[in-house]
């Protein structure tokens, strides 16, 4: 097809190809057909708000003859749960899915994190391919192999490392996803250009207009330049033992614990991002690591995008507590990712009270 970038993520023999594109998505038999010539029956897991397009999915393998069993989960956060995957385990098990079977995950990263720990698990192990349809999910959650579900009180907590055999991303999906949840993704573009690509953060300075109006060409840019962020990380790090995929969570220690202590749902994963990328900069500049001019180019960039910068009624000393639990902590030690110039980041060990309850005021209303 014309106009599809690929990228490849090279783990070897879980190595897999990421296609982007417009309209794709109409070819999603020959796309299957490529990666798994000898499936002929596919389990589409799809979001209850993209019920249609995985209607269509269902359809259009339907007709060149691959036998397809679609399985609706209710949009939201409370179906990465046990009860939820209890229920597709169940699907999985009525429709006679067995190795051969091929599961197709057609929502955001509620669905591929679910959807994808069902493939892991469901007869030791099925095939599956992402169609990852929020803004996040294309940026983050598709590619990398991390799938599970939460426990009560304890999210991504259950979970295993099982890599897709494709991911498809149609930039179509995007023109239905609501504004918050299409800006909250863009928090996560925001990282991989301070973490590791600067052409990437200026590219998100000059094209700021276009990406909010959602043009297919940017669409594609930043999507494209985001996969091949994670990509190289994980090709790295696959299963997070180096260290290296780390990186990846600069601004989330901070926003882990916005999202602990504000309560579950007040702020988007990516809101939490971007606020949290403010305190880590604040953090970094406070203390020597980076130069404030930065935190003003930084902040400057998120506020252009339409994200926040800054909470009200954050209880700092609540999300320093938080943040010693965080499943990130290793050996008692608790790590920030701080930029030390634009494209680079260091995880760094033993900031005082004082220097992140500053950084937390930084940004709080
Ligand atoms: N596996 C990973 O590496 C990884 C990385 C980051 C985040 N995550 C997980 O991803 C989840 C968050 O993902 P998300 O932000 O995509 O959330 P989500 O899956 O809940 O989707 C957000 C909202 O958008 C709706 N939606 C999805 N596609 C749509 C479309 N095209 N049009 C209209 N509405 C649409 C959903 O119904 C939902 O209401 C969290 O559970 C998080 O833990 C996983
Ligand atoms: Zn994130």
């Amino acid at each position: 097809m014309n106009n599809v970038a690929l990228l490849s993520v090279n783990l070897g023999p879980r190595s897999y190809q990421i296609a982007i594109g417009t309209g794709l998505l109409q070819l999603i038999g020959e796309y299957i057909q490529k990666v798994a010539p000898h499936s002929i029956h596919t389990v589409i897991v799809c979001d209850s708000s993209v019920h249609g397009l995985g209607q269509q999915l269902s359809d259009r393998l339907g007709s060149s003859g691959n036998r397809c069993d679609l399985h609706v989960v209710a949009s939201g956060e409370s179906s990465k749960s046990i009860q939820a995957l209890e229920r597709l385990w169940g699907q999985l098990l009525s429709c006679r899915a067995d190795r051969g079977s091929l599961i197709l995950a057609v929502g955001g990263g509620v669905v591929g994190d679910l959807a994808g720990f069902a493939a892991a698990t469901f007869a030791r192990g099925l095939m599956l391919v992402q169609v990852p349809t929020t803004l996040l999910s294309q940026v983050d959650s598709s590619v990398g192999g991390k799938t599970g579900v939460n426990l009560p009180g304890a999210k991504n907590i259950v979970g295993a490392f099982w890599q897709p055999s494709l991911v498809l991303i149609d930039t179509e999906t995007l023109t239905t996803l609501p504004a918050r949840e299409y800006r909250s993704g863009l928090a996560e573009v925001v990282k991989y250009g301070v973490i590791l690509l600067p052409e990437l953060f200026g590219y998100l300075e000059i094209n700021a207009v276009q990406i909010l109006n959602r043009e297919p060409t940017a669409l594609k840019h930043l999507i494209f330049e985001s996969c091949r962020a994670k990509a190289m990380v994980v090709e790295q790090d696959e299963r997070e033992t180096t260290g290296l995929r780390a990186i990846l969570n600069y601004g989330h220690t901070f926003a882990h614990a916005i999202e602990a202590t504000a309560g579950y749902g007040k702020w988007l994963h990516g809101e939490a991002v971007s606020i949290g990328m403010h305190m880590a900069a604040n953090l970094a500049a406070e203390t020597g690591h980076c130069d404030p001019q930065f935190v003003h180019r930084q902040r400057r960039l998120l506020e252009s995008l339409g994200l926040p910068i800054a909470a009200d009624s954050l209880d700092a000393k609540a999300m320093w507590e938080a943040m010693q639990h965080d499943k990130k902590v290793q050996h008692g030690k608790l790590k920030f990712i701080v930029p030390t110039k634009l494209g680079h980041v260091e995880a760094v060990a033993g900031f005082s009270w004082p220097q992140v309850n500053q950084a937390i005021l930084a940004a709080t209303i």
